[in-house]
């Protein structure tokens, strides 16, 4: 990151007093800092701590004659190699995906042709409402990159999606923005984890996968320089630092966030996605009926690896997983025709492996043309193996 320009814009919201560490983070990592602080950022921080945390002037109006004399807002947009946007609020969101420009920061926004790098922070109400994730599509179209935000405790009291990423979280997207490796300039996504289908409010029906393979290629797709999507389930690994994390529980939700993903060039398909959802699952806690097990109905789930394999928007390389507990070979080979994608890594996941939540996997990568049988080596070792046979395909 030494010598690197971040142009970084602050927005309104309560997150804003993190962008101040983010400041410290960056400069000490050896990047210089910009600021340009919104309006209702100004009500959260002062322009004078973000200036004597970034030493660095801070801009702050569109209409600044002294400024536009210096430094034209136009030439500001384009004097960084990355811009940051953290906090980057619900209205700064909508303003970039409609492409307005009525203050400094949504000028600046509309007149760059550097990338942008997003640390959204909102109400989980405004996170989830149809409008953002429609503000959320289209700047995801639109090359914008992301970083959380976070599910937790939220400063308006409620819990859920909406938290803006920790300064440290913002560091490691920005590196990863900076990465150089066979896979820079890549897009590369990753689904991940188990799914959750809900039974009632309190039970659901899920795997025992524990994302660990799916986490440990992300790593590994990151460290060659790829722009990462990881799209995972509830898994029991934390997600990989530096990639654009969605978090989804259902098959259902996981396809959607998917395809919002697209286009990328390569795509690795590592969750254990339930094949069944209940189909007749509760609003309200089931109660126990004396004598009386529950009827469960099934409804099938979506195919993802099947559905992105065929579709319109098909990256270059399609990979697949095939957790199989016996005639590995053989129901893998049929899945990859069956599914249509390029290569399928096949593993044993019988109990008497370990494989299926252990930290060692066993993978034969099957392709149209023959394939390869790896010996047994650690997940991060299959991980980086893998992403090295992406790098030299793409
Ligand atoms: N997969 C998917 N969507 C599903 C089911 C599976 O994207 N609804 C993907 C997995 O991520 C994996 C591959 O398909 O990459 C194979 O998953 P697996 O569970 O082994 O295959 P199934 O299609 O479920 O086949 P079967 O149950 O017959 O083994």
């Amino acid at each position: 990151m030494r010598g690197k320009r971040i142009l970084l814009v602050i927005g309104g919201g309560i997150a804003a007093f993190k962008a101040l560490d983010l400041i410290r983070r960056l400069r000490e990592r050896g990047a210089s800092v910009t600021p340009v602080l919104t309006r209702a950022a100004e009500e959260f921080v002062t322009p004078l701590s973000v200036s004597a945390l970034a030493a660095n002037k801070v801009y702050r109006d569109l209409f600044d004659l002294t400024d536009e004399a210096e430094m034209g807002h136009i030439q500001l947009s384009r004097s960084a190699d990355l811009i940051v946007v953290a906090p980057a609020t619900a209205d700064l969101l909508a303003k970039m995906a409609q492409g307005r420009a009525d203050d400094l920061a949504s000028t600046l926004l509309l007149a760059t042709d550097t990338r942008v790098l997003v640390a959204p922070a909102m109400n989980v109400r405004m996170w989830n409402h149809p409008a953002t994730q429609r503000n959320l599509a289209i700047l995801r179209g639109d090359g914008i990159l992301f970083t959380g935000p976070n599910e937790g405790d939220m400063a308006c009291g409620e819990y859920g999606p909406g938290r803006m990423s920790e300064p440290l979280e913002i560091v490691a997207a920005v590196e990863a923005a900076f990465a150089s490796g066979p896979l820079a300039g890549r897009h590369v996504l990753v689904t991940s984890g188990p799914t959750h289908e809900p039974i009632d409010p309190v039970r659901y029906i899920a795997n025992r996968s524990s994302g660990a393979q799916g986490t440990a290629l992300a790593r590994a797709l990151l460290a060659l320089g790829a722009r990462v999507t990881f799209v995972t389930g509830p898994a029991a690994v934390p997600p990989p630092d530096g990639a654009d994390v969605v978090r989804v529980e259902t098959a259902a939700q996981m396809l959607a966030a998917v395809q919002a993903a697209l286009p990328a060039d390569a795509a690795v398909f590592a969750a254990a996605v339930a094949d069944w959802r209940v189909a007749n699952a509760s609003g309200s806690k089931m109660k126990k009926q004396a004598g009386q097990a529950p009827a469960l109905e099934f409804a099938e789930n979506p195919d993802i690896l099947a559905t992105i394999s065929k579709g319109p928007k098909r990256p270059a390389l399609v990979v697949g997983f095939a957790a199989e507990t016996d005639d590995v070979i053989a129901h893998a080979t049929a899945k990859l025709a069956r599914k249509g994608c390029d290569w399928i890594v096949a593993n044993d996941v019988s109990p008497e492996t370990g494989i299926m939540g252990g930290a060692e996997n066993a993978v034969t990568i099957i392709r149209q043309d023959g394939s390869d049988t790896w010996p047994r080596m650690s997940k991060d070792l299959v991980a980086r193996r893998l992403a090295e046979e992406i790098a030299k395909t793409l």
